[in-house]
């Protein structure tokens, strides 16, 4: 079907948006390079999820903390010891895959068949295995289930191993124990351990937030679905430092606010569902995903995890360093709530998961009624990469300097794309496949009047309108 994630990625491939990496080397599994236009797209998501975050709340600010940082923020913040994921081998392929993942995959294909209640209990049981670290039972299952390779189809299947998800390195030149460091598999850390710096320098009172956008690295035993799920991949998170008991107040806020963000980006309500988790994870006491209807179906977008005070305690716990904060504001006794370490709620959606859903969620495919099929992004316009192509009708009698005049006034303000190239309509057609939302003609009439033709993406319809008013037309769209 048109829209297929097939469809996608060799769209985006196509025009700009997202390369394989290293691809002259036949590329490397799971990671990806953004293109000429991928990078204006994604930058834009980044700036307007900022903006959303930081300029639209006055107690949250933003932080940029390093990839790396001392092995002991892993060992507080639980990944060394169960950032882990269950991977089994197939002896006869020799493909690796996710002993959970082909157990749900068999449940959902119990559901498919009309037996739902089989892909329960199966759930059930492996979760039960999994809790008590029962890997040789998982394997029993995956056995007893009859599961085979979709490769070899076999079940010649080795043993069960947990795997660490954690990218190691060294620091410094000695190789020993002392210098392994890992690259951060969250942003999130970052945040915590800077929780007092901010909070003091900034002059912060509780509640209030810090906002981070960066690079997290997960050596994803199957990494699949394009920028879905990669080994390198960028987070925006916020973690929001509150009063303990005003917890679910604020994942009730953050919930509906981070919701409406993924709306005002022109993602319909019918594409998106909240996804409550059925097990919660160690640090959390409420955790729910966005989904968001991709291609191969609803899968997270965003998790919004209420996560107690797990980490800062944590970390206060290894770090020897107090992580209180003392609110002087009067509780119903009139007395200052005193020192506490402030819980958690944080938000967390992975930039390159926003920009594939973006991505699906603009990728339009139209036949008209002469038959003849038009591609075109539906991006929103505050995202799209290039906001105007300002197009001379032809490449002589003045018009092309009369097109870079417009150019140059319009260059300031916005991502515009000049042309002379090829037939306007070709032109159009080009424009539409990178999702620019303006298309500025300019022709004879253009000389005598100061006027242009502007044509809308979406409808293809044009207008007439003044040079003068073209800076207010396309500032006005492209706000969100
Ligand atoms: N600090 C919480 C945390 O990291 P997570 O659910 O593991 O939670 C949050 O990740 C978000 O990061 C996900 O909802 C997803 O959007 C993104 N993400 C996680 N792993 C990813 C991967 N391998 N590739 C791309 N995005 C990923």
């Amino acid at each position: 079907p048109a829209g297929s994630l097939k469809d996608i990625i060799a769209h985006a491939k196509e025009y700009g948006f997202v390369f394989p990496s290293s691809e002259i080397y036949d590329g490397l599994q799971a990671v990806y390079d953004y293109g000429q236009y991928g990078v204006e797209l994604k930058n834009n998501l980044k700036s307007v999820w900022w903006k959303a975050m930081t300029m639209l709340h006055d107690n949250v600010v933003g932080i940029d903390a390093s990839i790396f940082m001392h092995p002991l923020t892993w060992k507080a913040s639980g990944h060394v010891d169960s950032f882990n994921d269950p991977m089994i081998d197939n002896k006869d392929s020799k493909k690796r895959y996710r002993a959970d993942q082909l157990l749900e995959a068999k449940a959902e294909e119990y559901a498919n068949n009309g037996h739902p209640e089989r892909g329960e209990t199966l759930l059930n049981r492996m979760g039960r295995l999994l809790d008590a670290n029962d890997l040789e039972g998982v394997r029993e299952l995956i056995i007893s289930e009859g599961i085979v390779c979709p490769v070899s189809g076999t079940d010649n299947w080795t043993e069960v191993r947990q795997f660490n998800l954690m990218f190691s390195t060294q620091v410094g030149a000695v190789s020993d124990d002392a210098s392994l460091i890992y690259l951060r598999p969250e942003t999130a850390q970052g945040i915590f351990v800077n929780f007092l710096n901010v909070q003091k320098t900034g002059r912060m009172k509780v509640p209030f937030g810090i906002a981070q956008i960066g690079k997290a690295f997960r050596n994803e035993i199957v990494a699949r679905q394009f920028t879905f799920r990669m080994r390198e991949f960028e987070q925006m998170e916020m973690q929001f430092f509150c009063r303990p008991g005003t917890e679910m107040e604020w994942y009730d806020k953050w919930k509906e606010t981070r919701m409406k963000f993924h709306q005002a980006l022109g993602i319909p309500a019918s594409k998106l569902r909240f996804k409550p988790h059925d097990k919660l994870a160690h640090y959390a006491n409420a955790a729910v995903d966005i989904e968001f209807k991709f291609p191969f179906g609803f899968r997270e977008m965003e998790g919004i995890h209420s996560r107690t005070d797990f980490d800062l305690k944590s970390h206060q716990e290894l770090s020897k360093k107090k992580q209180q904060y003392f609110d002087n504001d009067l509780n119903e006794d009139g007395k200052p709530y005193g020192n506490y370490i402030p819980y958690v709620v944080e938000t967390s959606v992975g930039a390159d998961r926003l920009f594939l859903a973006v991505l699906c969620n603009a990728y339009t495919e139209e036949t008209s009624e002469d038959g003849k099929t038009r591609t075109y992004l539906k991006l929103h316009p505050a995202v799209a990469p290039i906001k105007a192509a300002v197009l001379p009708l032809v490449k002589k009698d003045g018009l092309p300097e009369k097109a870079r005049e417009i150019q140059n006034q319009l260059k300031y303000d916005f991502n515009v794309f000049y042309e002379e190239r090829d037939s306007i309509g070709k032109r159009y057609t080009r424009q539409d496949l990178i999702g620019t939302p303006f298309c500025i003609a300019v022709d004879y009439q253009t000389l005598e009047d100061n006027t242009v033709t502007i044509r809308h993406r979406d409808s293809t319809e044009q207008e007439r309108i003044a040079i003068a008013d073209l800076k207010a037309k396309i500032g006005h769209a492209v706000s969100l």
